[in-house]
């Protein structure tokens, strides 16, 4: 079932476990996630970045292709397709290509304008039945060719767009995305602690799952976090099951190239990832 985040993550955070936010790139990705959401009975978010969806044709070719997917696949579980760090362009293209929740990250703008543009997108969410994701503070690392810097969330701007009625708000607590450096100093929980202390009720999102150690994992969501964004740990895990394959010259053997073939043992190892992740954030049985 294509749905809002919001039911998932209100019970997510009062069941004090995650929603995984998976980020696909193509069929073989999300039928990958879907496939084992559905087998763990757990509740899930695809991620689509801007650039995964033009790679894709376009968030129209990803809508139609995720509600026919669930359809055919019988999936049972709650799914809420998610547009991850959209523009403010980008929030208005899924919403009319049929996703069922978005993030705004207007965290580059002056605080003022983030707020006025995210006010505006809450309200049409709201009339539409969509979640909403705000950010607050930059998440450094690399999403599609931009570099933030990563900082530490302020916790009165996390309450002032938090109020603006957004469904969850991320926001940052030394988290980057990609690998972590050697020399990272962990997440600051005292952030993340002073956030939920002026944010209250409202479901808060780790991005940047990749490589945080999981007893800070469980700390965070003990903390209020019930939405976790894993994007490049899928990517590695499928990276290296596609290189081993090809290595072992697989592929050029019998009648030729197949490309079922080719992409199933990464297709696989995104299976194990998710698994993995799933059983870690604590929400298998949770749907
Ligand atoms: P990673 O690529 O570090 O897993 O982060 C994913 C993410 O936060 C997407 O928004």
């Amino acid at each position: 079932m294509l749905v809002s985040a919001k039911d998932m993550l209100e019970k997510a955070r009062d069941g004090k476990y995650a929603v995984g936010q998976f980020n696909i790139n193509n069929l073989e990705w999300t039928k990958a996630v879907l496939q084992t959401a559905e087998e763990l009975k757990s509740p899930v978010i695809l991620g689509v970045s801007e650039g995964a969806g033009k790679y894709m044709t376009g968030y129209k070719t990803v809508a139609a292709m995720v509600k026919a997917m669930i359809e055919e696949l019988n999936i049972t579980v709650p799914v809420a397709l998610h547009l991850d760090h959209g523009s403010y362009d980008g929030c208005y293209k899924c919403i009319e290509a049929g996703f069922s929740s978005i993030m705004f990250d207007g965290s580059h703008y002056p605080i003022a304008e983030n707020v006025e543009k995210t006010t505006e997108l809450v309200k049409v969410c709201a009339e539409k039945g969509l979640s909403i994701e705000a950010e607050v503070g930059s998440i450094g690392g690399e999403e599609d060719g931009v570099v933030g810097m990563g900082e530490c969330a302020d916790p009165d701007e996390c309450k002032q767009v938090a109020d603006l009625g957004v469904t969850m708000l991320a926001a940052g607590i030394g988290n980057i995305h990609g690998k972590y450096p050697a020399n990272w100093a962990g997440l600051s929980f005292e952030t993340l602690a002073a956030i939920k202390e002026k944010v209250g009720d409202m479901p808060l999102v780790l991005h940047g799952g990749t490589g945080i150690p999981e007893d800070q994992i469980k700390k965070a969501i003990s903390l209020g976090v019930a939405k976790i964004n894993v994007n490049t740990e899928c990517q590695l895990t499928f990276a290296e099951a596609t290189r081993k394959y090809i290595e072992a010259g697989k592929d050029l053997e019998g009648k030729g190239f197949d490309p079922r073939k080719l992409l199933a043992p990464g297709t696989e190892a995104i299976k194990a990832t998710v698994k993995e992740k799933m059983e870690l954030f604590g929400s298998v049985g949770k749907a």
